[in-house]
């Protein structure tokens, strides 16, 4: 099973294979890779020499991951791949397994580091030659750590708790660092990544979108061939995007299903039937279905219970709908890479089932294409430029599938929809009004299942609070808070009570991701 990077090896053929230990940031470490404009695949710890040898590779990056190479069935690598005279890279975990194969030493640390760390580098070698020689911070997520590195490397750097924080073997083509080079808060992880990509191991650097676009078009004629595939819009740009790329691929065999699931943002479910019908020239069915939305979640409070009842849902609507469009035997979804990650792997944590994903049934009639299910948002947005949809598109905030009913705490219903939608409205609208669209990764309401009491007019109130969400992020996998200003928050509180119903306060949620999550549910 192998996690190809929609691209194939269009342009070059540099082909960097990413080892995924079960990191959280296994995707990253190939986002980064694609940044740096080489091509890459996902592919899994347990796969032979012989196996990795067949991809050809150029480079291999082995990712960190949860486990310490001191328990037993800690995952391991094929130790013939350290003779294929390919370049490796290892990272974190990646780098202590490394060490520990290839003759170092890994020790139990008393503490470990976790968060921004500051490393001192001893010897830029080649990966750290851009760096300024003064400390430097970088993001550490460790316990164990290696103490001595591999036979013949030399050590490049150390930080307080990690003696080997670094190490270079050029003579046996071994790397490693023990810090998160693909994460933002490593300010120096692209000079070197992109050192130990062109440097190392000589790779030209030229693979682009385009080469996504026409390798997931090639792919998508391959899978559906001369069948339907019907594709599920929900006004978001994922699967905007998703639709465009399969048009392109299968032209009129594809039919766009907009489901009005009842859990939309005000006004949403006729901007979106407006707005395809305009721009995109693909047949669009408009399904209104909120009373099966409304009685699936009724009774329902556990935020992953209704993400499944939502989930199954959007199946069952689908399936309606293809049985009047005979001979659909595909679903197109916008699935992301932070869908899917997210809703657990075999390696990595479930945090949250998103509806596209963990919320499907297991009887589902249907072959999923998800074309855009290794890339990350921003990606999606280039792709979704490149192929020529509009900026009202490409550029909306992102929307969770199960929508409002994962912005509603406890049981969902009609009447908690209208009051969201209506705050949710307003704190869209000062949000546009102060032109911060774009700065703003997302901004929303959310209604908690609590009341609060209040005085309005010299009378008591008890009503609903509203919290506002905004954050400032990359790619969803990590978020900040944004610091918005505290006259624009002022404005959206009083505009929030005083036009609200049943809303007595507001309150502004402080909490980045980790280790909060941007959704409530
Ligand atoms: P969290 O809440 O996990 O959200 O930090 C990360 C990003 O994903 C969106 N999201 C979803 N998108 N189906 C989707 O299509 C889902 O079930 C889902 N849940 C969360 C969320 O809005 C944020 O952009």
């Amino acid at each position: 099973m192998t996690e190809e990077t929609p691209g194939g090896a269009a342009g070059s053929t540099d082909r960097v294979l990413v080892v995924d230990f079960g990191a959280q940031y296994a995707q990253l470490i190939a986002r980064r890779v694609r940044e740096c404009r080489v091509y890459s695949e996902i592919v899994p710890h347990n796969l032979s020499a012989q196996e990795f040898a067949d991809r050809k590779p150029t480079a291999i990056i082995f990712s960190g991951g949860p486990a310490s190479v001191h328990v037993d069935g800690a995952p391991k690598i094929d130790p013939g791949v350290y003779d294929l005279g390919v370049p490796i890279l290892g990272i974190c975990y990646g780098a202590q397994l490394l060490a520990q194969q290839c003759g170092g030493t890994v020790g139990r640390n008393e503490r470990g580091e976790y968060g921004r760390t500051e490393l001192t580098i001893t010897d830029p070698g080649t990966l750290l030659v851009d760096v300024e020689l003064g400390p430097q911070s970088v993001w550490m997520s460790h316990f164990d750590a290696i103490t001595e590195p591999p036979t013949g490397a030399q050590t490049t750097a150390s930080s307080p708790d990690a003696p080997v924080a670094a190490f270079e073997a050029p003579e046996r083509g071994l790397y490693g660092v023990q810090f998160h080079p693909e994460v933002l808060h490593t300010p120096c992880g692209p000079a070197l990544l992109k050192r130990f990509l062109i440097d190392v191991c000589g790779c030209a650097g030229d693979w682009t979108m385009t080469s996504v676009i026409e390798s997931s078009v090639a792919a998508i004629k391959a899978q559906v061939g001369t069948g339907r595939a019907i594709c599920g819009l929900s006004g978001g740009v994922d699967s905007a995007v998703a639709a465009a790329l399969v048009h392109e691929a299968i032209g009129d065999q594809l039919t766009c299903v907009f489901v009005d699931t009842g859990l939309m943002r005000s006004g949403e479910g006729e901007q979106v039937v407006e707005t395809f019908d305009r721009h995109q020239g693909i047949e669009l069915i408009h399904v209104k279905a909120a009373d099966r939305f409304f009685t699936a979640l009724a009774g329902l409070t556990e935020p992953e219970a209704k993400r499944k009842a939502i989930g199954e849902l959007f199946i069952r609507v689908f399936e309606d709908a293809e049985r009047e469009i005979e001979g659909t035997a595909f679903l197109v979804q916008g699935t992301l890479y932070p869908d899917v990650i997210e809703s657990g792997t075999k390696d990595a944590a479930k945090i949250k089932s998103h509806h596209n994903v963990g919320g499907l049934p297991d009887d589902m009639e249907f072959a999923l294409v998800e074309p855009l299910r290794n890339l990350f948002k921003d990606e999606v947005r280039a792709v979704g430029s490149e192929l020529g949809l509009p900026d009202e598109i490409v550029w909306r905030q992102p929307f969770p599938g199960p929508g409002l009913g994962v912005r509603i705490i406890g049981e969902v219903t009609p009447d908690k929809v209208a009051t969201l939608q209506a705050a949710d409205l307003i704190v869209r609208q000062e949000i546009h009004d102060a032109g911060l669209d774009r700065e703003i990764w997302q901004a929303f309401a959310v209604l908690p299942d609590i009341r609060s009491v209040g005085v309005m007019g010299d009378e008591r109130t008890y009503g609903w609070p509203i919290i506002i969400r905004a954050v400032t992020s990359e790619d969803a996998m990590t978020a900040d808070w944004a610091r918005l200003p505290y006259d624009l928050l002022e404005t959206m509180s009083s505009r929030i009570i005083n036009e609200v119903d049943g809303v007595n306060r507001v309150a502004y949620d402080i909490t980045s991701k980790p280790p909060g999550t941007i959704e409530w549910e």
